[in-house]
């Protein structure tokens, strides 16, 4: 595997280019003497501009593995969310040429109200599988998330774990090219941690492309080589893991 973003001939998987995120930021509710005061200073009212991403390009090839490091509020789920299609950029273009399996912050494409069983087939069949696809891909996905006994029970009666073992099941049963993950692991146990980490090495032996968010050094280096930076929405680094991680660490110390 390379870690080179420019290879000759390849095209990318994902590119993005100038990319830029902004969010309105309402600091205080509406407030008589607050806005009239605004006003006078001419100011508006209607909430301040916040740039969760800025100016960001970046190419990945196909079967790369990348994570996304930065501390809290860098832009990382921002980032992943504009990739994942769930997110429109204010500027720039997203191009993703291959189906996304993604599983972004907890319960994102779930419903409270509708069960297990439900959920699985509803976000099937967002994420592009035929109903004959779902139906064959099902009991793979109950047996992996191994939640038989919870399928028929509603998505609120779920625990955070439970909602990312079926969540990371759907995700990997709709055969992406691509699967964008979350800080998922964080959140499951011991032993769907082995489990995820066994899934994301054969969708790697496989040649699929896999983006992630880690908290964890330990499990950044174990499971990609290169890494991107972000420091408040902006890409402050890229290129080797280690290099990366020493980097990031020695600025986070
Ligand atoms: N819907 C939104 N409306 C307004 N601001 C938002 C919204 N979503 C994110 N932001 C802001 O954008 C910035 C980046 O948020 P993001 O969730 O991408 O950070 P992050 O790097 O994933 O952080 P964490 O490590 O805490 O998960 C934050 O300052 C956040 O407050
Ligand atoms: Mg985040």
């Amino acid at each position: 595997m390379t870690t080179n973003t420019t290879q000759a001939g390849k095209q990318p998987i994902i590119q993005l280019d100038g990319v830029a995120k902004m969010y309105r930021l309402n600091k205080k509710k509406p407030f008589l003497v607050h806005d009239a005061v605004q006003r006078l200073l001419g100011r508006g009212t209607s909430g301040e501009d916040f740039w969760a991403i800025r100016e960001l390009s970046l190419s990945i090839q196909p079967g790369e593995s990348l994570a996304v490091v930065g501390g809290n509020g860098a832009g990382k789920s921002t980032l992943l969310g504009l990739i994942a299609g769930t997110i429109s950029p204010t500027c720039g273009r997203v191009t993703v040429s291959g189906r996304v399996g993604a599983l972004l912050e907890l319960g994102a494409g779930f419903h409270s109200d509708l069960t297990g069983r439900e959920n699985v087939f509803l976000n099937a069949s967002l994420l592009g599988l035929q109903r004959e696809e779902a139906e064959e891909q099902f009991e793979n996905i109950v047996t992996y998330s191994e939640l038989r006994d919870f399928i028929d029970v509603p998505l609120r009666n779920y625990s955070s774990g439970m909602q990312v073992r079926l969540g990371f099941a759907v995700a990997i049963h709709i055969h992406p090219e691509i699967l964008i993950m979350d800080e998922v692991m964080s959140v499951g146990d011991q032993s769907f941690q082995i489990k995820c980490s066994r899934s994301i090495r054969q969708f790697q032996e496989a040649g699929k492309t896999i983006l992630f968010v880690s908290h964890s050094p330990g499990q950044v280096s174990q499971l990609c080589r290169r890494v991107i930076w972000l420091e408040h929405g902006r890409l402050k680094r890229e290129g080797p893991t280690e290099e990366i991680l020493a980097a990031y660490q020695q600025k986070s110390s």
